[in-house]
């Protein structure tokens, strides 16, 4: 049977979604319960004229392929126009204040899309814009990749409460906090297995074991790789080191191999379970190409799931 991801959406209004953790499980599953039925009906009328005159700044401090694509067709899909402004080649690159930029910005567009480094940034953005920002990722949230595989999880597997669910890999990262916070909010039962040192922070951790409890999820973090995806459902992964980390990555990709999703280590997980991984790959670090190429994996359809999850959220925030 498949899961129900809500009784009814929820009108969220104009909101930023700078992480998912700000967002309630009825506001998330609306979202995805949107994307859904976006990505079901995509020659709808209405959809296709809904944030017409408008226009959705985009701006990167840091390199994009999926995020810059999706989101700007996202945004051309509902009719609104995209201003993309890439961080180095603006003001902001010679040190124009957040504070400036946001108030100016906001004068021009309804909504911006930002990725940068610091999760502050993101925020001080959004405390001094009077328009919604949305995160395209910082070192602390990726909340449209957790929206995406989160739907892509329903579609493979029907159901998200309860749903066994296994992150191997950096468990500081972006992508680690995202899992643990979406996985929380929807009652999934979490195990991020890295190594002693790369652990989420205690408070992280805290706060999405009280989350789970309120939802019926569970949140385990462990350092073995193989008790970790152990009859789980899903398997995900992400780079070992992600962009503009500082430190010795060779360190790093050391101290993280034991965590790569080979084809080992998938048979044993559930035979029917689902492998993600966010991209870009790096092929013979954290994943083997067997298992990126195999039959578990639905990365493809994760990425294609980053425009239904966009467009969902900026239709219920954004549209009249
Ligand atoms: N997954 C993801 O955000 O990819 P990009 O860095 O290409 O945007
Ligand atoms: N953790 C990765 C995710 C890329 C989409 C990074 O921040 O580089």
């Amino acid at each position: 049977m498949v899961e129900r991801l809500t009784e009814t959406v929820v009108p969220v209004g104009r909101r930023s979604i700078l992480a998912l953790k700000e967002w309630t499980p009825s506001e998330i599953r609306g979202i995805l319960t949107t994307a859904a039925w976006m990505k079901a009906n995509p020659k709808v009328a209405h959809v296709r004229y809904a944030l017409a005159g408008k226009s959705v700044g985009m701006i990167f401090e840091l390199p994009s392929t999926r995020t810059r694509v999706s989101f700007q067709v996202a945004i051309q899909s509902l009719g609104a126009s995209p201003v993309i402004l890439d961080w180095g080649e603006s003001q902001l690159g010679r040190g124009e204040p957040i504070a400036d930029t946001a108030r100016v910005m906001s004068r021009y567009v309804d909504g911006i899309v930002i990725r940068c480094r610091s999760h502050q940034t993101v925020q001080e953005f959004a405390r001094w814009a009077s328009v919604p920002i949305f995160n395209a990722l910082t070192d602390q949230a990726h909340p449209f990749q957790a929206l995406a595989d989160a739907l892509t999880l329903w579609e493979r597997q029907k159901r998200l409460s309860g749903l066994k669910f296994a992150y191997l890999g950096d468990g500081s990262n972006n992508m680690a906090l995202s899992y643990l916070t979406i996985g929380a909010k929807l009652g999934m039962q979490v195990t991020i297995a890295t190594a002693k040192g790369y652990w989420p922070a205690a408070e992280v951790i805290d706060w999405a074991r009280e989350e789970a409890l309120v939802t019926g999820g569970s949140i385990t973090i462990t350092d073995d790789p193989e008790q970790a995806v152990f009859g789980v459902d899903a398997v995900a992964t992400d780079v070992f080191v992600s962009m503009g980390e500082p430190g010795d990555p060779a360190v790093k990709q050391r101290d993280l191999m034991p965590y790569q999703v080979n084809g080992k280590l998938m048979a044993l997980s559930k035979p029917e379970a689902v492998f993600l991984h966010c991209l870009p790959a790096h092929r013979g670090e954290e994943v083997t190409d067997e298992v990126i190429e195999g039959p578990h994996s639905a990365v493809w359809d994760q990425a294609e799931n980053r425009l239904y999850v966009q467009k969902a959220a900026l239709l219920q925030t954004l549209g009249d």
